[in-house]
């Protein structure tokens, strides 16, 4: 980190150039003011890490002038120089946001003291507020890619979701269809953007852990809670908590849930006592909850209050104009984050992406971009860079798309193509039969006799 600025705001110069002295030892880049209203002018050009600031100013007292700091940035870390015995002013400073204060006279070391722990928690807040913008600026809605029409009306009724605020969010779709890209998106472009995101994989811990980690624990709730825990739950108020694969939750943390939902209160493992929390519950789910609840594992109750706003995300294989988009996307993120020059796609790596049925869809398209920038230096992506399964399977699935004879999805038999084909030939030779014959590739006679079996004679 680069050196740390002080900003020192009092009215009394010896007490301003003998502080500014102690702390340029300490290595501080330390600048002064000798008025509350210069000092809210210092603050605006310097921005320094920490402001020390005393308490009693003339014409613009401290506490004003800490109110009007914290208007310009309320994250900046203001610590009071109280008179002595001026607790109750100190209090009031806390109460407006000060980090912390120190009574007149104080030694050095005591104020460096505070000053380290200060710088902390500055520095601390600072990465918060980067990451939040980072993270606010990687889900935002124009990073979900894709042109089909079954995708633009998902991310409309997820815009409408983030803007609404209503509580409950059930999405499914199948594995790597970016139900957790929808999820964040939908929190940090809500007004609990600010708040905590938590995600809570179903399935990856076993049932007594599961409900401990959502709801926390009172102090002996089991032999090993020392002492009380909070949960999940509770940590993500005011934000969303995102539950993936709630297929998979087992019957009594489902009644938790159900309890949250609908009455917005819920009690630690052991505990008596009824919590409120506010969070949004966003829910994923890779199987069809409907059948969960026919065969009896999952609550219908829940079910239908998880199902209030329903989003269903489309495999890939059913949006197909979504595939080269996607790889057009993806091919300039790992550009970007590989620090590689970009790569175009050979025609016939167009056609095998488009011919593959991807079934772990874009979750396995990101992987084979991300391999190839690993794996191959050409700026031309071509079918030897690819995993040999995928372009067998494409071709294969080529074939068969390019059959006239495509099998219909109910099934047909074999004896009415071939009627059928008898039919269509004799129509095309003008019901000359050595033509006919020729056309299906059958002598005069064979196609005779099965136009005999087939009553066309
Ligand atoms: N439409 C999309 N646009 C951009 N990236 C996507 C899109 N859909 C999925 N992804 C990316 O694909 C990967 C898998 O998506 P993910 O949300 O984890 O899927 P799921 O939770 O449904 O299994 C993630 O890296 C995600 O960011
Ligand atoms: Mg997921």
């Amino acid at each position: 980190m680069a050196r740390a600025r002080i900003l020192i705001v009092d009215d009394e110069e010896m007490i301003t150039s003998s502080l500014k002295k102690g702390l340029e030892k300490e290595d501080y880049d330390v600048i002064t003011a000798s008025s509350g209203e210069k000092g809210i002018e210092s603050f605006k050009d310097g921005s320094p890490d920490i402001t020390l600031l005393d308490i009693n100013l003339p014409i613009m007292d401290g506490l004003k002038v800490l109110d009007m700091i914290k208007k310009i940035n309320k994250d900046a870390v203001v610590i009071m120089i109280t008179a002595f015995g001026g607790v109750d002013s100190a209090v009031r400073a806390m109460k407006l946001g000060a980090y912390d204060y120190i009574e007149k006279p104080f030694d050095l070391d005591r104020l460096n003291i505070i000053i380290k722990k200060a710088l902390e928690t500055a520095t601390l807040k600072q990465e918060v507020r980067q990451l939040k913008g980072e993270q606010q600026e990687k889900y935002s809605f124009e990073n979900i890619v894709g042109e089909s029409s079954s995708l633009q009306k998902m991310i409309e009724l997820a815009r409408k979701i983030a803007e609404s605020d209503a509580t409950t969010v059930l999405i499914q779709g199948k594995s790597g269809t970016g139900k957790d890209l929808l999820a964040r998106t939908i929190h940090f472009n809500s007004k609990r953007a600010e708040k905590t995101f938590i995600e809570v994989t179903c399935t990856a811990l076993p049932e007594t852990l599961i409900e401990s980690e959502l709801f926390g624990f009172e102090k002996g709730a089991f032999t090993d809670a020392k002492t009380a825990k909070k949960g999940l739950v509770e940590l993500a108020e005011g934000g969303t908590v995102y539950l993936d694969e709630i297929g998979d939750m087992k019957p009594s943390t489902q009644a938790k849930l159900l309890r949250v939902i609908e009455e917005k209160t819920f009690k630690r493992i052991g505990g008596l006592r009824d919590i409120k929390v506010d969070v949004r519950i966003i829910a994923a789910s890779n199987k069809d909850l409907q059948d969960a609840v026919k065969n009896g594992e999952f609550r219908e109750d829940l079910y239908y209050r998880l199902k209030v706003i329903p989003v269903y995300m489309p495999a890939l294989s059913e949006r197909k104009e979504d595939i080269i988009p996607l790889v057009k996307h993806f091919i300039s993120v790992f550009s970007r984050e590989l620090k590689k020059n970009t790569k175009e796609l050979s025609t016939q790596v167009k056609e095998i992406f488009m011919n593959y049925m991807w079934p772990g869809n874009v979750r396995e398209l990101k992987n084979i971009i991300e391999r190839v920038f690993i794996l191959e230096e050409s700026d031309t992506i071509l079918p030897e860079h690819l995993p040999k399964e995928i372009v067998a399977s494409a071709a294969s699935n080529n074939e068969i798309a390019h059959s006239s004879f495509a099998i219909p999805h109910d099934g047909i038999s074999l004896e009415h193509v071939e009627k059928d084909f008898i039919h269509q030939a004799l129509q095309i030779s003008g019901g000359n039969q050595t033509k006919a014959a020729k056309l299906l590739g059958l002598s005069r006679d064979a196609l005779r006799y099965r136009m005999q079996k087939f009553g066309l004679l």
